[in-house]
């Protein structure tokens, strides 16, 4: 019987990383902030699933939250095997519309919090010479896409470096890059989603499972979908400037208007 840590566990991508993963019989230790939500989330998959449910009320935009989770993921008595760092949010607007507060609140969340947790699991699983780290980033990571892209840069650059450098030592690290996928994030930011486009939408389930499998594989780098994997590879060949032009009249769309 193996432990998961999922961070965002409650919503979208987390939630089912949460579903697929205690379908297999891994126990979970779920953290988020609502915890009427966590505590309703563990109860069903306990009752579903027969696995244990741990549940940790952690805000990981405050120092307090992170320090909580760092905690739990070095608890030697109580190993974690997979840390899923997948907690995240969109900002609505461009550059310059969103508030220092919010751009800083992002960087938090989405850099410092997956430094830290990485950190303290990884250095717990180097001692017992197994374990695996999934930190969620976007297909956003490869455009020109202000601070949200930027960060998903962050966690890809980290992660890959991180991988390489525990190569041999029994620990995976893997950076997940989803393109659109259906779930609270664009209602919780406020932002639209009637301009994007039908087929651009991916299953969170589809999405949790192709990420395991590509963990169990050995990648460092995971694009779960066939779709995005050509506009990936297309975005390569287009010039910088003109990706960073068409990125910017996306988020115009789905931004303010
Ligand atoms: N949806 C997409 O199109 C998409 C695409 C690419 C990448 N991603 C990335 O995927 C990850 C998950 O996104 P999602 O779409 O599944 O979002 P979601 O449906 O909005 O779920 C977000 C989850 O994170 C938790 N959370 C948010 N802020 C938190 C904080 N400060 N501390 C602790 N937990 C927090 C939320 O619970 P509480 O509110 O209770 O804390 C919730 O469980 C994010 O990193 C996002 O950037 C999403």
């Amino acid at each position: 019987m193996t432990t998961a840590l999922i961070t965002g566990s409650t919503a979208g991508i987390g939630a089912a990383f949460a579903r697929r993963l205690a379908a297999g019989g891994h126990d979970l230790v779920l953290v988020a902030r609502d915890v009427k939500r966590l505590r309703e989330q563990a109860t069903e998959l306990h009752d579903r699933h027969g696995i244990e449910a741990e549940v940790l009320a952690a805000d990981l935009a405050e120092d307090s939250g992170i320090e909580t989770v760092a905690a739990r993921l070095g608890d030697r008595r109580n190993p974690v095997d997979l840390l899923i760092n997948n907690a995240g949010f969109g900002n609505k607007g461009r550059y310059l519309d969103v508030s220092m507060a919010d751009e800083l609140k992002m960087l938090k969340v989405h850099c410092e919090a997956v430094l830290r947790l990485t950190s303290a699991a990884a250095e717990a699983m180097r001692e017992r010479g197994r374990g695996g780290v999934v930190n969620v980033a976007s297909v956003a990571a490869f455009v020109p896409r202000g601070t949200y892209g930027a960060s998903k840069a962050w966690v890809v650059q980290f992660t890959q470096g991180a991988a390489r450098d525990l190569a041999g030592s029994g620990v995976r690290l893997m950076a997940l890059c989803p393109g659109f996928v259906r779930t609270e994030f664009h209602e919780r930011a406020g932002m639209g989603t009637d301009n994007i486009p039908g087929w651009m939408w991916l299953d969170a389930d589809k999405v949790a499972a192709t990420a395991l499998e590509d963990l169990a594989r050995g990648r460092s780098l995971s694009v779960p979908d066939p779709r995005y994997k050509v506009l990936m590879g297309a975005a390569k060949l287009v010039p910088r400037g003109v990706l960073g032009g068409i990125s910017s009249r996306t988020g115009r769309k789905y931004g303010p208007q």
